[in-house]
């Protein structure tokens, strides 16, 4: 049974990877968590931020399969707040190795919007760190927010990237 969560990194709450969430979910009711509405800072090798908000938010997530990863491209690369998210996997194959281990065999989907060029070897973070946590990568679906009419119309394949 699948039980899909998304997790939405932007620098805007409401812009074109809001939009993106919106066309996959127009018909499905997918859970999305804003990392923007949540208190998680950058991996400290003391761990002094084991207290703050990304552990409690990995319990959630471990309840879910797949994870649907929704970021803009931001200078070729992901944005901040996901960089982060990925970067505190550290923590959990470190002081929560629990939480790693729940996470093998879940399947990893990218959601990344762009507006100019599609950057090369975007994916690879995300399917190399599934490979290291023991995780299926599933793909990426890359939303266009131009304003080239072609390459707008690409956008409806967003419907058929992840069926339920
Ligand atoms: C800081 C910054 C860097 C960007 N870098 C890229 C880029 O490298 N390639 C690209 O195609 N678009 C780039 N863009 C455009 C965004 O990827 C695009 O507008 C995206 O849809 C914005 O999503 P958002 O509204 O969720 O921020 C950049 C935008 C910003 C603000």
């Amino acid at each position: 049974m699948k039980n899909p969560i998304i997790i939405f990194g932007s620098s805007r709450p409401k812009g074109s990877t809001w939009r993106a969430i919106c066309e996959l979910n127009h018909d499905r009711d997918i859970p999305v968590i804003d990392l923007n509405t949540l208190n998680i800072t950058s991996y400290d090798y003391e761990n002094k931020n084991r207290d703050d908000d990304y552990l409690p938010l990995m319990e959630k997530v471990l309840k879910h399969n797949p994870i649907i990863l929704a970021t803009p491209v931001y200078w070729y690369s992901m944005s901040a707040q996901m960089k982060i998210f990925i970067d505190r996997l550290t923590d959990c194959i470190s002081i929560r190795k629990d939480i790693g281990k729940s996470l093998k065999g879940k399947t990893l989907y990218v959601l990344a919007s762009y507006s100019t060029n599609l950057p090369e070897g975007f994916e690879l973070p995300f399917s190399q760190t599934c490979t290291y946590m023991s995780m299926h990568y599933g793909g990426c679906f890359f939303y266009y927010a131009g304003g080239d009419r072609e390459l707008l119309k690409g956008n409806d394949k967003i419907k058929g990237f992840y069926k339920l």
